[in-house]
């Protein structure tokens, strides 16, 4: 295929992995629309601002099929081939995995398989884990269980706390998520 890859990225907040995915743009891939599931996501704030594409909708009230319905269609109409989770802190759906079977890929806060799902810097340093870290994975039914395609490890220091800890794994998250992605969208 010539051209860049389309590329829609999925925020729920401040969306800094988005801006780091938006900077690296280019050649390899284009970001198409950045969409929230989070009207009120200060990510889309910043997209809007750099003239990103955007949709935003609260499945609040409407129901999750409505709610991920809409979200597909806007993805195709948007001309997205690919998805990448930044922050995207609500569980797709099986059904919507399945359409989009090996095109979503997730950036996860932790050297997978360790520590799968929420608080993953607290629990790194509660088990005494030398290094913490981040992976790139492919979105399948599994939470935070598809392919790893790529991790940074981050050493834990004396006295991180988990604030600290992740401060630092975001700046390794924002140098491996675009790298990782240029290679994928490849595939
Ligand atoms: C990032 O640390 C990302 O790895 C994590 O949320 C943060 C979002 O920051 N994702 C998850 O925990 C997914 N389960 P950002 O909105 O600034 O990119």
């Amino acid at each position: 295929m010539s051209g860049p890859a389309k590329v829609a990225v999925l925020i729920s907040g401040r969306g800094s992995n988005m801006q780091a995915l938006a900077e690296a743009a280019g050649d390899a891939y284009e970001i198409v629309v950045v969409a929230s599931d989070k009207p009120g996501a200060p990510g889309l704030a910043w997209a809007i601002q750099h003239r990103l594409p955007t949709f935003a909708l609260s499945p609040k009230g409407i129901g999750k099929p409505v709610f991920e319905a809409a979200l597909d269609g806007a993805l195709r109409e948007a001309g997205a081939e690919w998805i990448a989770l930044a922050g995207y802190m609500r569980l797709l759906s099986d059904g919507f995995v399945a359409k989009w079977r090996g095109r979503i890929v997730n950036i996860h806060p932790s050297l997978l398989p360790k520590y799968k799902g929420l608080d993953t810097h607290a629990r790194a340093i509660d088990a005494g884990d030398a290094a913490g870290g981040c992976s790139v994975h492919v979105v399948t039914e599994e939470l935070d269980g598809g392919e790893v395609l790529g991790q940074r490890e981050v050493a834990i220091l004396p006295g991180d706390t988990p604030e600290t800890l992740a401060e630092r794994v975001l700046a390794a998250e924002h140098q491996l998520y675009p790298a990782v992605l240029k290679e994928f969208v490849r595939r």
